[in-house]
């Protein structure tokens, strides 16, 4: 695989991880932060309240380890809003369960059981002065609807445009920060395209893209629905969380530069063009390579779908904001990938790798890179007109979940002084949400790896939840809304 060891030696050498001073100074006036989860990760209560099931329900039905119980948070929600009042956070980022709300996707009537879980949760949130941020769509597909082709039917963006009626009717007196989807890359890259996540499909270069268009229709027409009907009654704000790795070219030779941004075209433009460019479609560079190697390989058209005109002028400038879930950057080379290999990966002729002077985490995918949050801040505020930015997923993972998590404490503190670096730099960004409240079930990792500010024990049934060490350093960095001199130590 190419001249790997070379390349590794170079990288290092040119990029090598360095320390480098952390700053000090102020966040904006109004940042906002919070911490998030996700349904399927620590609700529980998989058959409970007349719930349907959702894909991953399906998906993990032979695995050790499900999301059944989680950590229980369809009980326990209460405890959980109290350790979100002792973090001084003034935000929680969470997600509806779609099957809470239609357990078989769609119907003319909501489940009622599942809008009072909800109340409940978003009534007793505002009690304590913290503002819900809800995500529709966090990953958990109706398995109804799956059974119906999923993100595969284009009826699904009619499908997801009713499910978010729903919930701006009956929640949106309340809830004045929706999320339309979440990652979109994941859901069509690992769910539809190299199949590890559920629904399992595998289909990549082909149908990832399908879904891929199908998801961005279907947020289109929820923004629009929330635009028209909602927005001027109930005044809140409404956009979509992408994520997407920051790449480091090799070297500053050309082709690697290219390399690199072509990279970033592919993970993040994919779906950030079409809703905040000017053209309100694909990268050009994406139409153009995907069009020219679907001609070589026989296909009779090109494996990335059109919009039509509508649905151009629908997805157009369609979020409030930019939301972004920010993790690692990793190092690009240009690489020309065999025209037998049919792959969204192939389709954009990279390389991809992880220096290895960078520290690890307790998960294989992710090392530890604060600069990169800082630059690629800076690339959508350049890319994407300074468009408002949200980071609102952000963290690291161990294995162990020791309360002396000395790892995430320098996570944090890298990572939110970059975030800050990125303000000074001009980079409009309006709050930080930690990832994770607490341990939880990280997808096909199970409960192995471990990224919550608190611990919760799996083993005890009572699955109690204690603070890390880092929730002290994230609570000291949110009371003072930056780093202050004397009190936050940027050494
Ligand atoms: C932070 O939270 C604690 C626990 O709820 C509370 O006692 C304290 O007053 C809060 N501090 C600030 C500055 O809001
Ligand atoms: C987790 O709970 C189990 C069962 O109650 C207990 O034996 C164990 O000591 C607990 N672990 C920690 C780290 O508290």
């Amino acid at each position: 695989m190419r001249i790997l060891f070379i390349s590794l030696v170079l990288a290092a050498t040119v990029f090598g991880y360095e320390d480098e001073p952390l700053a000090y100074g102020n966040f904006p006036d109004g940042f906002v932060w919070g911490v998030a989860t996700s349904a399927y990760q620590i609700e529980g209560g998989w058959d409970e309240g007349g719930k349907g099931l959702s894909i991953w329900d399906v998906f993990t039905t032979d695995w050790d380890s499900n999301g059944k119980v989680a950590c229980d948070s369809y009980h326990k929600y209460k405890e959980d809003v109290q350790l979100i009042v002792n973090l001084n956070v003034t935000h929680y980022r969470f997600s509806i369960a779609w099957t809470r709300i239609f357990p078989d996707g769609v119907g003319e009537t909501v489940n009622e059981e599942g809008i009072l879980y909800y109340n409940n949760l978003i009534d007793e949130l505002k009690r304590n002065n913290i503002e819900p941020v809800v995500t529709l769509y966090h990953w958990d597909l109706p398995h109804a609807l799956e059974e119906q082709g999923g993100w595969l039917n284009a009826d699904i963006a009619v499908w997801f445009e009713e499910y978010a009626r729903a919930c701006f009717v009956n929640f949106g007196d309340r809830v004045k920060f929706w999320i339309t989807l979440n990652e979109p890359y994941v859901v069509a890259h690992l769910g539809y395209g190299i199949g590890i996540f559920a629904p399992g499909i595998s289909g990549s270069g082909t149908s990832e893209y399908i879904a891929a268009h199908n998801l961005l229709r279907a947020h289109a027409k929820a923004y629009r629905l929330y635009e028209r009907e909602f927005k001027n009654q109930q005044g809140g704000i409404i956009g979509i969380t992408l994520d997407a790795g920051w790449p480091i070219p090799e070297d500053d030779s050309q082709p690697n530069i290219d390399a690199a941004e072509r990279n970033i075209q592919f993970d993040l433009g994919w779906f950030a063009n079409p809703i905040f460019s000017e053209n309100g479609d694909y990268p050009q560079i994406m139409k153009e390579k995907i069009a020219e190697k679907s001609q070589l390989q026989g296909y009779e058209k090109s494996r990335l779908p059109e919009f039509t005109q509508q649905e151009i002028i629908e997805l157009k400038g369609s979020s409030d904001f930019f939301g972004h879930n920010f993790y690692r950057g990793f190092m690009v080379a240009d690489f020309q990938s065999d025209i037998g290999s049919i792959s969204q990966d192939a389709d954009k002729d990279t390389f991809v790798y992880a220096d290895p002077t960078w520290y690890t985490t307790g998960s294989s995918w992710l090392n530890v890179t604060p600069f990169a949050m800082r630059s690629i801040l800076n690339w959508i505020k350049t890319t994407y007109n300074n468009p408002k930015i949200y980071i609102t997923e952000n963290g690291v993972s161990d294995k162990a979940g020791n309360l002396d998590d000395f790892g995430r404490v320098y996570w944090y503190k890298h990572y939110i002084n970059n975030v800050l670096k990125a303000t000074m730099d001009g980079a409009d960004v309006k709050g930080y949400f930690a990832w994770s409240l607490m341990d939880n079930f990280e997808w096909n990792a199970g409960y192995t790896e471990k990224f919550g500010l608190h611990s919760v024990n799996f083993t005890d049934p009572a699955l109690p939840r204690r603070p890390k060490k880092s929730t002290e350093l994230f609570s000291a960095i949110v009371r003072s809304n930056g780093f202050i001199e004397g009190l936050i130590p940027c050494e």
